[in-house]
């Protein structure tokens, strides 16, 4: 298997990356990334001299790279995007370019130089918008509610208009939020981690009440591979371990695992049209390909606290005022 992983120098991607060339060791991969500020190339620092692995800088959004790529691959898993809500509401023309010219660009790439290419986009919970009770089921519509969130359900709409009208061998997985290993510090978890352990304050948006649907990264990893090798073309897979938090009980959890006192919450202003509550029912994963989740959220935020404690100088060159700003999307970026 020759495999495009586009976006593998961010946060999943390289999850994805080192799991994948571990696991299948014929397999070869390149990595397309145009290097944004949400990635960073000491993600795959132990691998950039595996023969097997190759990195490429650019933006899926340029036809003329897609095309040569598109025609080296049997397959293409696209984790590119910009990623962060706070960002989106602040600057949203970049979430524009690449969430959605970026997917249009794949597309056309594949229609014109590789219509039987396998190609896995990768896409969020958050495009069904919040939910007060119940999980959304892949059938349910899409109501996005931030810039981020309705560039991400608009690429959905192209991947699937796209491969109904063309045939083409696609297929869109829609997961809960992530945490582990190499997550930017300015999520949720990574910041709260390196706050606390700095002796800085956490905030806390608005009461804390948001309820998240969290699950390990490997354990989404291991999703994403389950549709690479079985998914069916043109269907949608909700991917959920299942662990509901309210931020509140996410940002004491923390404290906790790393014996800080809750006087280091701090409540600030909360972020505009901030999603109350995100769930997803994962059922048709489970029953289709027989994926399941291995971590318990209890397992993963350990083994992630212990991940950042151990690896200061990952993070500490990535904290500035993206991570020391209580209230980011009010930076103007
Ligand atoms: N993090 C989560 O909790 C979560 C949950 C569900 C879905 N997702 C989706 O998973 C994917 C990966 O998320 P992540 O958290 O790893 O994000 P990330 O920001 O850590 O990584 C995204 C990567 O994409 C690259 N990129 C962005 N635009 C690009 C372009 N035009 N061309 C080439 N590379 C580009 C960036 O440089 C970065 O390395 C995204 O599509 C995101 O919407 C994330």
């Amino acid at each position: 298997m020759r495999l495009l992983v586009t976006g593998g120098m961010g946060f999943i991607g390289s999850n994805f990356i080192r799991y994948i060339l571990e696991k299948h060791k014929e397999w070869e991969i390149i990595n397309l990334d145009k290097l944004g500020y949400g990635s960073n190339p000491a993600n795959l620092k132990d691998i950039e001299d595996d023969p097997r692995y190759i990195f490429v800088k650019g933006d899926i959004a340029d036809f003329e790279l897609m095309k040569e790529l598109v025609k080296k691959v049997d397959a293409i898993v696209n984790f590119a995007a910009e990623s962060h809500v706070d960002r989106s509401i602040s600057s949203p023309d970049n979430f524009l370019r690449s969430n959605v010219i970026g997917v249009y660009t794949i597309l056309e790439a594949i229609r014109k130089e590789n219509p039987e290419v396998r190609l896995v986009h990768i896409s969020t919970d958050e495009v069904y918008g919040d939910i007060l009770k119940g999980s959304f089921r892949e059938e349910d519509a899409i109501m996005p509610s931030s810039p981020y969130s309705a560039t991400k359900a608009s690429a959905d709409a192209l991947v699937l208009g796209w491969a109904r009208t063309y045939k083409l061998n696609a297929s869109i997985t829609r997961c809960t939020n992530n945490y582990g290993p190499y997550q930017f510090p300015e999520k949720l978890i990574p910041k709260t981690i390196i706050r606390a352990s700095m002796g800085l304050k956490v905030p806390v948006y608005g009461t804390g009440e948001n309820v998240r649907d969290w699950i390990y990264v490997e354990d989404h990893v291991r999703a994403v591979e389950n549709v690479l090798l079985r998914g069916e073309p043109r269907e949608i897979y909700n991917i959920s371990a299942g662990e509901e938090r309210t931020n509140l009980e996410v940002v004491k959890k923390i404290l906790k695992l790393l014996r800080k006192d809750e006087s280091l919450i701090e409540f600030v202003e909360d972020r505009p049209g901030h999603d109350l509550r995100y769930s997803l029912d994962s059922w048709k994963i489970t029953r289709d390909l027989k994926w399941r989740p291995r971590y318990t959220f209890k397992e993963g935020l350990k083994r992630t606290v212990e991940w950042y404690l151990e690896n200061r100088k990952w993070w500490e060159p990535l904290v500035d005022e993206r991570v020391l700003h209580p209230t980011p999307w009010k930076l103007g970026w």
